[in-house]
């Protein structure tokens, strides 16, 4: 099957960071199909030769667990083309689509991973040269629109154009392998699911933790901050993952159908709950692997006085008969202790206590998703000093952890997200892709946040960077008699 993918925003950050070492990968690992090309588009006045050139000088710069050697390389340049656009003019489309034509390659994907201004205007474009027919798709990355109007005025735009089915839009934690394992633990195993609900489950903590401050995207961050950047996405997608029914079958639209649910089944804000149970911050300067680093607002293209959120933690509950009362709380950031990316699943303690040391301790499940993913099963068992104790005072337990390491059991070199995702595009997969109901529904519900926000003058908390946020975020949560995983 040959493919064209069209790439805008071709010499842009996420160009270089993700999507070419993705298709790199696909390339090295065999996977990507034969008789593909990968058109870069830019403004920039490129030969194909020097827009290789320019890959290869960044693939210096990331992490390919191997570098390519020159002839490996070289065999994957081969694929690559350039194509120079100014997306505001209508004749360089239809150079673009004469230049698809001549090929006439069997699927056509269009990446828009431009400034997100111009994602209506680069498909309404596309829809006049008529490259909305049957053989393409269109991927649309993150941020869609800024609040629930954008992103419907988007949808709207879009859906006069392609069909639902040609439109991807992605969200990269889908593709990563912790949440695929996720859904085969939840729906390739009956174990945990007797288990899955209120009855057994006290709370559970979502964490997206980054140890990276906003680098080079400082002016992007200052219009988006952590709440539309990586909560309406990223960790409603995560909870849609724990928290959704098990879909009739694994088509895209059972999985979506029942991901929408969860979204619609979230508990409405409050003027209260606003209050009380959503912490915002931003960083101040502090340590960071191991050097000092300066705080949010004296970053470059940040505004001094910037009242932007850079951390985001939230208490929430999906109302429904598997869910109600349990709190989930969801907590990301920048320039946290770490990076460290988990969804911890605490369950309910023993109701009654027959060893020493058992009160309060609950069993958990740790499914981590970075910077390794695996899953973890903590228990209580027996420690070594039973013969003491066991005439004494009674048994004592400690805790253990059963671990599945998948790259220790899977090897290292599997499949990344932005790899997983690129290929389920070319094969026309929509199952880790979310719908455009899924993602109205989850602006919905970010909305009101925004809205606070808005009008409140105290402003974001200010925490030093290397640690885990503002007290607040703990004070939060300590509120239902529970702690973030770290602190227990
Ligand atoms: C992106 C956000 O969607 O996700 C970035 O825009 C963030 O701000 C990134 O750093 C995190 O992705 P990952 O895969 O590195 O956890």
């Amino acid at each position: 099957m040959s493919f064209d993918l069209v790439l805008f925003g071709g010499t842009g950050d996420l160009a270089w960071r993700k999507l070419m070492p993705a298709l790199f990968q696909a390339f090295r690992h065999g996977t990507l199909p034969e008789g593909g090309r990968i058109i870069g588009v830019g403004r920039d006045d490129l030969s194909h030769d020097q827009y290789r050139s320019l890959i290869q000088s960044r693939f210096d710069k990331v992490d390919l667990a191997k570098r390519p050697s020159a002839e490996e390389f070289a065999r994957f340049a081969a694929l690559l083309e350039f194509v120079r656009m100014d997306l505001s003019k209508p004749a360089d489309y239809a150079r673009l689509a004469s230049t698809l034509q001549e090929r006439n390659a069997d699927t056509v994907v269009l990446y828009v991973a431009t400034a997100p201004s111009l994602f209506t205007t680069v498909c309404e474009q596309l829809g006049a040269v008529g490259l909305n027919n049957a053989k393409t798709r269109v991927v649309l990355e993150k941020p869609l629109g800024h609040d629930l109007a954008s992103n419907r005025a988007i949808n709207q735009t879009v859906r006069g154009i392609f069909e639902e089915n040609q439109v991807f839009r992605i969200d990269h934690y889908l593709g990563k392998p912790a949440v695929q394992n996720l859904f085969a633990l939840r729906f390739g195993n009956a174990l945990f699911e007797p288990l899955w609900r209120r009855e057994h489950i006290a709370n559970i903590q979502i964490t997206i933790a980054e140890d990276l401050g906003v680098e080079s995207r400082g002016a992007f961050y200052e219009t988006t901050g952590a709440l539309r950047d990586m909560v309406q996405n990223h960790a409603l997608q995560l909870l849609c993952a724990i928290g959704m029914e098990p879909p009739i079958n694994s088509h895209a639209d059972a999985i979506r159908d029942e991901k929408l649910k969860v979204l619609r089944s979230l508990k409405p804000w409050t003027q209260e709950s606003l209050s009380q149970d959503v912490v915002r911050g931003q960083y101040a300067s502090g340590t960071s692997g191991g050097g000092k680093v300066p705080g949010y607002r004296e970053e470059p293209g940040v505004n001094p006085q910037s009242n932007t959120e850079t951390f985001v933690a939230l208490r929430t509950e999906i109302s429904n008969w598997r869910w109600a009362g349990v709190p989930f709380y969801i907590r990301t950031g920048k320039r946290l202790a770490g990076r460290d990316a988990r969804i911890v699943v605490n369950f309910h303690p023993t109701p009654h206590a027959i060893f020493n040391s058992q009160i309060g301790m609950a069993n958990r499940l740790v499914i981590n998703l970075q910077p390794k993913d695996g899953l973890e099963l903590h228990l209580l068992a027996q420690g070594q000093d039973n013969r003491k104790t066991t005439h004494a005072a009674g048994q004592s337990l400690v805790p253990v952890q059963l671990d599945l390491d998948f790259d220790k059991r899977f090897g290292s070199g599997r499949v990344g997200a932005y790899e997983r995702l690129l290929l389920d595009v070319i094969d026309g997969r929509l199952n880790l892709f979310v719908r455009s109901d899924e993602q109205e529904e989850a602006w919905r519900w970010v909305e009101p946040m925004l809205e606070f926000w808005a009008n409140d003058a105290q402003g974001p908390r200010l925490y030093n960077s290397g640690t885990w946020g503002p007290s607040a975020s703990s004070a939060m949560i300590a509120r239902d008699g529970f702690c973030w995983s770290e602190e227990s």
